[in-house]
């Protein structure tokens, strides 16, 4: 793994300290949300929504009258259920995933192509700090998979299979908002800005680590991510036409099940802690909403907020040359797989 000399985010303390002092520095926001930003006939696609961020994205986009699919791992159907009560909208919808095994991401991008195409606005958010390593069922390290590896997939599948549609100048739709362009949005974290290097020599390669390492190499995945959400917008926007904007976030902390695997002794505290400092998952949500909601953002090729403020990726998230050979080495393991 990458060295990192910054240390924010190397390990649990750090990584918290520096997530509560992140939310009192001055912020200059990029917009406003506003309750008119809506999404009637939009379908929105949002994975890890069975709990915290995910949970409240599902929400908020069901409030603003999208039709929502919520794709789970775990709570189908009493999730979808109670995001039709809190929503008052009953066009909610979910699909079975384990973002761990390749198999489930190819069934559910075919009942996505097969039942919900087209999609307007897909949101990758399932992500996990696990307490240490584990292997998922084609052997790869189960925190490489979820938290980066799953989304060069998914997203890969569900462009081959061209379920986002932009929406024709012609289409009825359009007399309902001003949203044209099928956006994806990654909530990443500011913790990619951590290591200081990529290993491409160790690229997907199985190792054992404990909790202790569990925190650096978060921000090492989400170093992978949000260079490949980059690379994606570039992708995805050739000549300057944007296909489909890409869209990268760090919702700061939040108050979700995200240390779930924290040793037991830390839980109470961890518990008090989150609750007084971290955000409520529906405040977090907010700029999530204000990227696959606001027509401020329509057409643009590539954003990333950190809470409301815009900001610029890590310099190696944003380097082509990175973004190339992630993309290389991602299509060569999927190809090794046979996923994509
Ligand atoms: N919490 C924070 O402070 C914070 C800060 C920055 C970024 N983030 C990011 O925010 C996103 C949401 O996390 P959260 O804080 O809301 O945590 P959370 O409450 O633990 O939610 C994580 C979601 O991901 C799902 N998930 C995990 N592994 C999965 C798998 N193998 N297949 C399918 N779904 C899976 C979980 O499903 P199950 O319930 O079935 O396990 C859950 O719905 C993550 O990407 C995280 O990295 C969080």
């Amino acid at each position: 793994m990458a060295e990192s000399k910054h240390k924010k985010y190397n390990n649990p303390v750090t990584a918290t300290i520096t997530g509560i002092t992140d939310l009192f520095r001055k912020q200059i926001p990029a917009g406003e949300l506003k309750p008119s930003d809506r999404l009637d006939g939009k379908t929105v696609l949002v994975d890890g929504s069975s709990s915290g961020l995910g949970f409240a994205i599902a929400c908020d986009v069901a409030r603003r009258g999208a039709r929502v699919v919520m794709a789970c791992r775990s709570g189908i159907p009493e999730q979808g259920e109670r995001v039709k009560k809190i929503s008052g909208n009953p066009d909610v919808h979910m699909l079975p995933v384990d973002f761990a095994d390749i198999d489930s991401i190819c069934k559910l991008s075919t009942a996505i192509r097969d039942q919900y195409a087209p999609i307007d606005i897909l949101i990758c958010n399932a992500g996990i700090v696990p307490k240490e390593s584990r292997k998922t069922p084609q052997g790869l390290e189960e925190m490489f998979m979820v938290n980066y590896f799953s989304k060069f997939i998914f997203v890969n599948l569900l462009l081959n299979h061209k379920v986002f549609n932009p929406q024709t100048p012609n289409s009825s739709l359009l007399t309902l908002n001003s949203l044209h362009v099928p956006r994806i949005i990654f909530v990443a974290s500011e913790s990619h800005r951590n290591p200081d290097k990529f290993d491409w020599e160790e690229f997907g390669i199985y190792k054992d680590y404990k909790i202790g390492k569990s925190i650096e190499l978060y921000g090492y995945y989400k170093l992978l991510l949000t260079t490949f959400s980059c690379e994606l917008s570039r992708r995805l926007s050739p000549s300057g036409e944007t296909r489909i904007s890409v869209f990268s976030m760090c919702p700061g902390p939040v108050n979700s099940n995200i240390a779930r695997e924290a040793p037991k002794l830390f839980q109470p505290l961890l518990k008090v802690v989150f609750g007084i400092f971290f955000k409520s998952p529906e405040k977090a949500a907010v700029p999530v909403i204000y990227l696959a909601a606001s027509p401020d953002v329509e057409g643009k090729s590539f954003d990333y907020l950190f809470l409301m403020s815009r900001k610029e990726v890590d310099e190696k998230a944003s380097d082509p040359k990175n973004g190339m050979k992630l993309w290389e080495l991602s299509e060569k393991l999927s190809q090794q797989l046979k996923a994509v």
